[in-house]
């Protein structure tokens, strides 16, 4: 058998993984870089949490609180990705015999999603490297799953990448990858999105033989943005889910180490393996802001109704405006550099090459989405975007910020970046890392109506 428990302190609730509810060990899943602040924040000198194990992007706590396994784990954070209660550690040179340990272990667990994701292996952006995408958790999933269906189990099985069909991937966890800071560089960039054919970076040829396609409405758009309902929505918005579903996970920390987690989900990124969206992505984007964006309105569960008239500031080259006119909706871009051909030269667009500030306030009369990009300080980020929003002309409801960190300890003032912003009049003012934003966090702010000038 090459298959072990980890002899540990963690063996005083591994000896039954699932009942002892005292004691219990949290996981947080970060970012690369984001650990120390994490470790920092969490672990109060009188708090519940004390750190217990550290690998670039995944730690765990001991918590001194009663904690049911199906419990919201108690650790929130911006930085915090993903989050849950830890079961169990196993180590192994092959996968069969870990996969059987699990089963044995937990298929009686009333879980209703079994989620396998791996640790990151580099920070994001990373010679190509983006966070949820694993050949190796694509590969354990499928055996896992495999191995229920055998026994006539068909509850659902999903992997960060590619998860609900298997390509042929290597299965072999001696050989796969393990936490280096280089991808698989035989894999290309981004090899594991799939793709959507309508992105407005089409070829030529591909638009004349058909004049749709990559061609955004032009009419219509009463301007609301619009909840995707239950009924989920076709393009890049994800289908929401239902809430407070039990899912144990599986979390390759090495090729040869996992974690097995269990977590109650309730928000829209709960049910993402490790905490990032399964999206359908272009082969072809101008940036990373793409992924962003993309990430950003499938975490806020907001899709934009085509012919809906936003304004992004920082938005050179122009991936998030690429995303935004594959959604359809009516985009100008603030920038003094140079954006892309293929978005200057789309019909929904204008270039304001300028500084935000040099742009009139009442310029923005008629935007009520405001996305922000720009590489400035969180304090100019939010003094530019005050001085637009408070303008007495200005209507807008959706202000999506990447808010960048000068260094990982500026995370400290999230809340007072929170603060600010509410105090604009915004109902609804949220932070999260997203697992493709880099060191920079996303703020997602709304409010229903213009209340300021409602009368
Ligand atoms: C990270 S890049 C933006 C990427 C872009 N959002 C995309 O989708 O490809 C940051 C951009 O912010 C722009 N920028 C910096 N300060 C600015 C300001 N005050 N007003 C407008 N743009 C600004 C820079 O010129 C740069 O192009």
């Amino acid at each position: 058998m090459v298959v072990r428990s980890i002899s540990s302190t963690l063996d005083q609730v591994m000896s039954s993984p699932t009942a002892n509810p005292t004691n219990r060990f949290l996981y947080a899943a970060c970012q690369h870089g984001a650990e120390p602040v994490l470790k920092q924040a969490l672990c109060e000198p009188e708090g519940p949490f004390r750190l217990a194990y550290s690998a670039k992007g995944f730690l765990t706590f001991k918590s001194n609180m009663a904690t049911p396994i199906w419990s919201r784990a108690l650790i929130e954070h911006p930085l915090v990705r993903s989050r849950g209660t830890v079961l169990e550690r196993i180590e192994g040179t092959e996968s069969g015999p870990m996969i059987e340990q699990i089963l044995s272990s937990y298929q009686s667990l009333d879980w209703d999603t079994l989620h396998v994701w791996q640790r990151d292996t580099a920070q994001p952006g990373w010679n190509g490297f983006e966070p949820g995408e694993s050949l190796l958790a694509v590969s354990v999933a499928e055996q896992l799953r495999n191995a229920l269906r055998r026994q006539n189990d068909v509850r659902e099985v999903r992997a960060g990448g590619l998860s609900r069909e298997n390509p042929q991937v290597p299965v072999d966890i001696a050989h796969a990858p393990s936490s280096v800071d280089s991808p698989d560089s035989s894999q290309p960039d981004g090899a594991l999105h799939r793709s959507i054919p309508e992105s407005v970076l089409v070829s030529e040829k591909d638009t004349e033989s058909d004049p749709e396609t990559g061609t955004a409405e032009t009419s219509g758009g009463d301007g609301l943005i619009r909840i995707a309902d239950d009924k989920g929505a076709d393009g890049p918005i994800p289908r929401p889910v239902p809430q407070g579903t039990k899912i144990l996970e599986v979390i390759i920390d090495e090729p040869n180490r996992w974690w097995i987690a269990a977590k109650y989900a309730q928000k829209s990124y709960d049910f993402w393996p490790g905490g990032v969206p399964d999206l359908f992505f272009p082969d072809e984007v101008i940036s990373r802001a793409y992924y962003k964006i993309a990430e950003a309105f499938s975490w806020g569960g907001i899709q934009l109704r085509p012919g809906e008239k936003v304004v992004e500031i920082g938005a050179s080259p122009g991936g998030a405006c690429q995303w935004l006119l594959d959604c359809g909706t009516k985009v100008t871009g603030i920038d003094p550099a140079e954006m892309d051909e293929r978005i200057v030269n789309h019909p929904n667009f204008t270039h304001w090459r300028n500084r935000s500030r040099e742009v009139k306030r009442r310029a923005f009369q008629g935007f009520r989405v405001l996305v922000c990009d720009a590489n400035v300080t969180p304090n100019y980020t939010l003094d530019t975007v005050e001085a637009i929003v408070m303008y007495p002309t200005s209507r807008f409801r959706l202000l999506v910020l990447t808010m960048k960190l000068p260094d990982w300890e500026h995370a400290q003032k999230i809340p007072e970046h929170l603060e600010r912003v509410k105090s604009w009049g915004f109902e609804s003012v949220e932070a999260r890392q997203l697992g493709h934003n880099r060191r920079e966090y996303c703020l997602l702010a709304r409010r229903r109506v213009s209340q300021r000038h409602s009368s």
